[in-house]
């Protein structure tokens, strides 16, 4: 692009701000309009920056017209089963055939947008971006896949992308003033050994109970050996484990279709696990999915049975009420409550999805403890239509597994939730709950490598005598001043509630004075009230205190997000 131009001598036109103003296709795969609506931001901030972006749908857009692009950035939704939206389906199709056009000259980026909640996470993202690749287009920034939650994603892609787009333009000139690149962008990672497909068998060292007394909650410590592995990691970065269902409910299932589970299936392959026979027994406990329903599984079984109560449940109109029946029923609930639809084993395994590896953040520090990982983690249990019932990993750490125990974990890297590169940087760490996790291994890890920096942490959870998880730790690091602030929030301890927010919106005047002296915010914990709590109680702290108006507030939020210091870690 920008040598060619140089070298053919042809004049490329000047941006206003002195950089080469780039033709950029800014395209979009939407069904709901989500994807649409990022793409029209892109859009409009390439023209700010005196680029030329072209908007289109991918529903009008030919692969030709692509193979005559040299820049697109891409926005593409994942529909249904991992479908492409209805509207890219054709110029997917087109772009798959053998005879699509080659893409040498295309240089691209995908953010691809999905749900943490499909099995196909992204899927269209992903293979869209595969598939540019595979016929020569070469990226301009790897790709980002956002879950439904796409503030953090979009302007972790975007502010990479436009730094990227500048560089091709020519400008150093262009540069952003704020370091655009997290500290893991500039430094290469090594590839990681152990994946979700080549898991490493850790040893389990340690197990205790981080509540007290009669607590109305259960949530555990838990602390693997990495001794001799090739397992790396860093403060801020998940754990994958790969869990095994309940012996005991795949018994009951097994026994609900009056098999013996030595009938032998076969588990259909997807892009990370590979397909076989086995028997059924060994599916359902190790590859199966069989705590949970989701529609399609109720579907199925609706058609195969034609049970009109289902079928009828299963009428869009309906929405609330199907939610509520998915909501704390399991595939044994469809085989009792409705015997004899199914059973051949084969048809079950069709039914049901695969079981993915449950992901924890990481509560350690590779810095204060060596070649140890440790998790912190809520155990899930609840009864429901008559049955005891619970998380399919948490339980299995609380009832299934003790130290000694090999468990095959992983790390999935979270390279946006990185400590700020400056060691002499303030954080305010927002974490209730098991949200504590990460910052419980920034605060070991900043004073392991001797970070000067100022912490504040904001602690909550329902009461201080039975919840306070992490307790010693954390007093003994406020005494001794590692810790510059310490917040609880403790709920249930009188009468009104009282949450992190609330305690940061007390101390709004120092909040603020924080924030100006460039304190990077990282939140973790309940994404679908806290996160956004957090947000909005964040957004009233900067009008209130930096005299800025909802507008000013916003703007604010998306220029310390611009600058990687608002972090969100949030399921
Ligand atoms: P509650 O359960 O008493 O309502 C960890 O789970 C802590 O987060 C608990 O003290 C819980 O309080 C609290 N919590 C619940 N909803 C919250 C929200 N919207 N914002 C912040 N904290 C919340």
């Amino acid at each position: 692009g920008f040598l060619a131009g140089l070298l053919s001598g042809a004049p490329a036109p000047v941006a206003a701000s002195g950089i080469t103003s780039l033709k950029v296709a800014v395209l979009y795969a939407s069904q709901s309009g989500v994807a649409e609506g990022l793409a029209r931001k892109v859009a409009k901030e390439l023209k700010a920056k005196g680029h030329a972006p072209s908007l289109a749908s991918l529903e009008a857009f030919e692969p030709a017209a692509l193979a005559a692009e040299e820049h697109a950035v891409i926005v593409a939704s994942t529909y249904g089963e991992g479908d492409p939206p209805d509207s890219a389906k054709s110029f997917y199709g087109r772009l798959c055939m053998d005879d699509a056009p080659r893409l040498e000259g295309l240089n691209y980026s995908v953010l691809a947008l999905g749900d943490k909640h499909y099995e196909q996470f992204c899927k269209f993202g992903i293979d869209l971006d595969a598939r540019l690749q595979s016929l020569g287009a070469k990226p301009i920034r790897e790709r980002v896949d956002s879950d439904v939650d796409t503030d953090e994603p979009f302007a972790h892609w975007k502010s990479e992308l436009l730094a990227r787009l500048d560089a091709l333009a020519g400008g150093v000139a262009a540069a952003p003033a704020t370091p655009v690149a997290s500290k893991t962008d500039a430094v290469p990672e090594r590839a990681q050994v152990h994946t979700r497909e080549t898991p490493y068998l850790a040893p389990l060292v340690e197990k205790y109970a981080l509540n007290k007394g009669d607590s109305s909650k259960q949530t555990l410590h838990l602390a693997w050996s990495l001794a001799g592995s090739e397992v790396f990691y860093e403060a801020g970065d998940a754990l994958g484990v790969v869990a095994q269902n309940d012996p005991c409910l795949v018994s009951d299932i097994l026994d609900a279709m009056k098999l013996s589970g030595e009938e032998h299936v076969e588990i259909g392959a997807t892009k990370t696990s590979h397909t076989g026979f086995m028997p059924l027994r060994e599916a359902l406990t190790h590859h199966l999915q069989i705590s949970r329903l989701n529609r399609r599984m109720v579907e199925l079984f609706a058609n195969e049975g034609r049970i009109v109560r289902l079928l009828d449940l299963l009428k869009s109109e309906r929405q609330t009420e199907l939610d509520a029946y998915l909501w704390d029923r399991g595939p044994i609930d469809l085989l009792t409550e409705y015997p004899g639809v199914l059973h051949v084993a084969q048809e079950l395994v069709a039914m049901l999805p695969r079981l993915t590896p449950r992901l924890y953040s990481i509560s350690s520090s590779p810095a204060a403890h060596t070649a140890e990982v440790h998790a912190t983690v809520a155990v899930v249990r609840y009864r429901s239509h008559n049955r005891d019932r619970g998380g399919v990993c948490s339980t299995m750490f609380a009832d299934r597994t003790s130290a000694g125990d090999r468990l095959p974990v992983y790390i999935q890297p979270n390279k946006r939730f990185r400590l700020p590169r400056r060691q002499d940087a303030p954080v305010i760490m927002i974490g209730p709950g098991t949200g504590i996790a990460p910052f419980r291994g920034f605060l070991h890890e900043r004073r392991a490598v001797g970070a000067t920096g100022k912490n504040w942490l904001f602690f909550g959870d329902r009461s201080a005598a039975t919840d306070f998880l992490y307790e010693d730790e954390l007093t003994a690091m406020r005494k001794d001043g590692h810790l510059t602030r310490l917040d609880l929030a403790f709920s249930r301890d009188q009468e009104r509630k009282i949450y992190v927010q609330d305690r940061m919106l007390e101390q709004a005047p120092m909040f603020w004075q924080w924030l100006e002296e460039g304190a990077s915010i990282y939140v973790c914990g309940d994404a679908s009230r806290m996160a956004k709590d957090v947000d909005a109680t964040l957004h009233a702290i900067l009008q209130q205190q930096g005299r800025l108006d909802a507008e000013g507030a916003r703007e604010y939020v998306d220029a310390i997000k611009e600058q990687q210091r608002y972090h969100r870690d949030v399921y």
